[in-house]
């Protein structure tokens, strides 16, 4: 199904061209005025320049001819040259009715399916996954299921930040502890031991503590520091005891990183990371030097990136430190390449921090320059602001440490929970369960309904509240239209909605009408926000509607049916989108 804007654009179109105007004139747009019109065409405006008449000459002419269509049941012309529009009733059901009928509610397939890379996560292995890396999931999950629903070959890849110094740290925190592990003895000649050297909970204690250790300022931290460099490197070139160590390490990580990651419903069809982008580095660095791009500068490998319309001046981009160490641009490029070479997508984006935009510009500048990835391709960087505190500030414990992730999700779920208690309508077993699917809603849309790129206040209360623009408001809106209809159960598969006879179902219909233009603009745009936006109104209109009207007791079967139809077309909607945000409704709540 065409959108709905398309469409009423579509009947205008032979009229311009009938009248002597290009048809691109015929745009159609959701009138400003909802109190006089509900879609505006402010074509004739823009033709009287060209034509060099008054627009609303041209408006009268376009409506003369236009006002035998039945598909309005209203076009005025208006002063100085507005087209203004209401719909027929019937025909307006009749979009409706075709949404009801159609797969994914009348969303086409793309004409051209892309291949799109969303790269999001990026957590870092051995360390705690902590609310710094919840925007990043959060929000990709949300980009990718957009970009699957549409139809598009999306693969989510988490990228995980497995290859750094914390390696080194946590190898030589184990050496303290355990020199006898055969790791440390450099004369061992057997086979590693099968069996990690350390459970999920004493790694978790391990790398902070290394990580002190080595921040010290002290002869022995600045000699521990050393010792983990040194570490570090040679786990990256491949010393067989450290990439044993290296293996244990991933393995007792991921297991944990993946019960996190599916608590908050979030899953990648990846899980790759830098370490795997590092056999692709040699090739790049010689690719690079051979392209004359890369260049000896003070002993380190660069690349000049800067452009005659940067407003400011960007720094090259280093390719390898002088003591010959690969950094962050060259991992992400040799992921580039790898990506490349498995996938040659049409699409790469990026869901990161803000703070490392300029790193993206760098490493997106370099793939092009050098050809890896081709001209036309894209590469968006969606950055991220950060969650703070009431206090303005990044979010922290209340003893002022950094959060957390299953700390922060058990405290929603908890707020949640005793919202749900207030309202005592399900036993307590079943409050518990809810509060899972209430609590997550809360946090993520109370992350999502803002603009990604800015930093947000994390407020407990009022992302749980059942009121205002929440999760838990969208929910309990679902909750509730799903009750109407079980206590009607025999509503029919093709019930069909018939033309609105007031005002809060007719303003029900027409929200309904921009889902198709919601979920493309959300997607096209990247931002999950307009999602939000979108089902916020729906909401609202549902609920007025519901408000507005005795459902349950209409005797005319017709009618009742009809409305019940639209309830259940809007609940569709509803649990559509909020699938497109990672969110679930309940059954009650
Ligand atoms: N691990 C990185 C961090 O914690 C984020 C990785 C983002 N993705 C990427 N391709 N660089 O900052």
């Amino acid at each position: 199904m065409k959108k709905i804007l398309d469409l009423i654009a579509g009947e205008l179109k032979p009229v311009f061209a009938e009248c002597g105007y290009d048809q691109s004139y015929a745009k159609v747009n959701l009138s400003n005025r909802p109190d006089l019109c509900e879609y505006q065409c402010n074509g004739a405006m823009a033709a009287a320049k060209k034509y060099k008449k008054k627009p609303i000459d041209i408006a009268n002419e376009v409506v003369e001819k236009a006002s035998a269509n039945p598909v309005f049941s209203e076009i005025t012309a208006v002063m100085p040259g507005f087209i203004n529009i209401r719909l027929n009733g019937e025909w307006l059901a009749g979009y409706l009715n075709g949404m009801c009928s159609q797969d994914k509610l009348g969303i086409e397939e793309p004409e051209k399916p892309e291949t799109i890379i969303v790269d999001y996560g990026g957590a870092n292995v051995a360390k705690p996954l902590h609310v710094g890396h919840l925007r990043a999931a959060i929000i990709g999950e949300s980009v990718k299921r957009m970009g699957k629903f549409l139809g598009h070959h999306v693969i989510g890849d988490v990228h995980l930040g497995d290859w750094g110094l914390q390696m080194g740290l946590i190898i030589e925190e184990l050496r303290d502890r355990r020199p006898d592990l055969p790791y440390f003895d450099p004369d061992f000649k057997g086979e590693y031991p099968q069996e990690p050297p350390f459970t999920i909970s004493e790694l978790e204690e391990i790398y902070p503590a290394a990580s002190a250790k080595s921040k010290e300022d002290t002869e022995a931290g600045h000699a521990f520091k050393e010792r983990a460099q040194t570490a570090t490197f040679q786990l990256q070139n491949g010393y067989p005891p450290y990439r044993a160590i290296w293996k244990h390490i991933m393995n007792v990580s991921l297991a944990d990183l993946k019960k996190n990651y599916d608590s908050l419903d979030v899953h990648f069809d990846l899980w790759k990371g830098e370490s795997d982008a590092q056999p692709y580095i040699p090739g790049l660095i010689n690719d690079l030097i051979a392209k004359g791009l890369a260049y000896e500068s003070q002993g380190a490998l660069v690349v000049d990136i800067a452009e005659e319309t940067d407003a400011k001046e960007l720094p090259p981009c280093i390719i390898r430190k002088s003591d010959g160490a690969a950094l962050y641009a060259t991992s992400d490029l040799a992921t580039i390449v790898e990506r490349e070479q498995d996938f040659h997508p049409d699409h790469y984006i990026y869901v990161v921090d803000k703070r490392q935009e300029l790193h993206f510009t760098q490493v997106f500048r370099v793939a092009k320059k050098a050809g890896i990835v081709a001209p036309e391709r894209k590469m968006d960087f969606l950055g991220f602001g950060t969650m703070n505190g009431r206090d303005g500030k990044p979010y922290k414990t209340r003893e002022g440490g950094v959060m957390r992730l299953e700390k922060l999700i058990a405290e929603v779920n908890d707020a949640a929970y005793q919202k749900i208690m207030e309202n005592r309508t399900v036993s307590e077993e079943e409050a518990k369960e809810t509060a899972k699917i209430v609590g997550l809603s809360a946090l993520k849309y109370g992350d999502l309904s803002n603009q990604a790129a800015k930093d947000y206040v994390f407020d407990i209360d009022r992302f749980t509240s059942f009121e205002g623009n929440t999760g838990p408001y969208i929910l309990y809106t679902i909750v509730r239209i799903k009750s109407i209809l079980s206590k009607n159960g025999g509503l029919s598969e093709n019930a069909k909605i018939l033309p609105a006879v007031t005002e809060a179902e007719r303003a029900l219909q027409l929200e309904i009408t921009k889902y198709n233009e919601a979920v493309n603009a959300a997607f096209d745009e990247l931002a999950p926000h307009k999602i939000c936006q979108y089902v916020y109104d729906l909401s609202n209109a549902c609920n007025r509607f519901y408000h507005d009207t005795k459902i349950i007791t209409e005797e005319n079967e017709q009618q009742k049916e009809s409305w019940l139809a639209l309830v259940r077309l809007a609940k569709d909607v509803l649990e559509t989108c909020i699938n497109l945000l990672g969110i679930q409704a309940p059954d009650r709540m």
